[in-house]
């Protein structure tokens, strides 16, 4: 289902660097991320040595890969972009490491899709700017060292569960990035007002800002399809009123939630009594992926209290059950 709030990354999204934060400043909120990430920068600038490498972690959407742009922005050096699933070979990551200049930042997003093996590489890279790969074919192979420039890794994931912990260990700032609250969204969305050159009025933000699932992905998403509507049947300024319409027709509630949430809800009380239920059962009730599930929908739905999550599976919360409009009792 193609979903206005998803935050996974759309062709749109990328034809729209031009509302990405370049800089420190201009990235709003994770406050204590950025000040910590700021103060490393600055020493390692004094130093005159690479930033240790940098690990962020957190649900898609909250500024990850904006945050890698900047760091390497801030110490004004190249960034280099590869991911997990991108590296499959050893000779992808050989090739990636040995063409780094001094300094570089190298971005590995979804890094814990990289293969066990491919890890084990990074491993000397990371710790002694060194590659050891093995030449030459089976019988006459041998084991070649490379020395690399210094460089800083920064790894990108949404499932820090998922890595192992070698790697873990070999990152030394290790930041995860939260939800974004009400404020800090209007702020979003008041900066891609002004550099989209399209007014919106304080109540409008603020609405939006409830919608928008705590994400700045979906904030700025959200703004853009809302402000084709005030440009096609409003009077070109973003107002409540036109907020709450374009709102309505996109199918977004007033937690932000979607037809997939409301599904996943709906399905999850009135298919399975409310739980507790595997998210795989829960997955093949609704056609969708358990990986879409799991990274995408469920995040936001425990994070505002519609789920739990149990050892013996899911469980929909009185909330959920007022929000669908079924008081627990009706349902028996
Ligand atoms: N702190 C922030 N301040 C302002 N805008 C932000 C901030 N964080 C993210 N954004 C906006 O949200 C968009 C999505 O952020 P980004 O692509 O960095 O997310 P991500 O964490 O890398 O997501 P994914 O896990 O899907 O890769 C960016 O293009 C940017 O415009
Ligand atoms: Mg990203």
């Amino acid at each position: 289902m193609d979903r206005i709030i998803t935050n996974e990354i759309k062709d749109e999204d990328i034809v729209d660097e031009s509302i990405r934060p370049q800089s420190l400043n201009e990235y709003v909120g994770q406050n204590e991320v950025k000040e910590n990430i700021r103060v490393f920068i600055e020493a390692a600038k004094m130093r005159n040595e690479p930033l240790d490498h940098v690990l962020l972690y957190g649900p898609p959407g909250l500024g990850k890969t904006t945050l890698a742009h900047i760091i390497a922005n801030e110490l004004g050096t190249n960034l280099r972009t590869s991911s997990g699933p991108a590296i499959e070979k050893s000779g992808d990551l050989a090739a990636v490491l040995s063409n780094l200049e001094p300094g570089d930042v190298l971005f590995i997003d979804e890094i814990h899709r990289m293969p066990k093996f491919i890890e084990e590489i990074l491993y000397p890279a990371m710790e002694d700017f060194e590659l050891d790969i093995v030449v030459g074919s089976e019988g006459s192979s041998r084991s070649i060292k490379i020395d690399l420039p210094p460089f800083t890794l920064v790894g990108a994931t949404t499932r820090a569960g998922d890595i192992s912990s070698p790697l873990r260990d070999r990152f030394g700032i290790v930041s995860k990035l939260n939800y974004y609250s009400e404020e800090e969204l209007m702020g979003i969305i008041k900066r891609t007002s002004k550099v989209l050159d399209m007014e919106i009025t304080d109540d409008a933000a603020l609405e939006l800002a409830k919608r928008s699932r705590k994400t700045p992905r979906i904030a700025n998403r959200l703004f853009k399809r809302v402000r084709d509507f005030a440009a096609v049947i409003g009077d070109g300024i973003i107002d409540i009123d036109i907020t709450n319409e374009a709102l309505t027709r996109l199918k977004v509630d007033k937690y932000g939630l979607d037809q997939i949430d409301i599904e996943y809800l709906t399905t999850l009380i009135n298919k399975f009594n409310g739980g507790p239920v595997g998210v795989e059962t829960i997955a093949s009730a609704i056609g969708e992926e358990v990986s879409t599930l799991e990274d995408v929908v469920e995040p936001y739905l425990m994070q505002e209290g519609f789920i739990k999550r149990t050892q013996r599976g899911r469980v929909a919360t009185d909330k959920a059950y007022e929000h669908l409009g079924c008081g627990e009792n009706q349902l028996f």
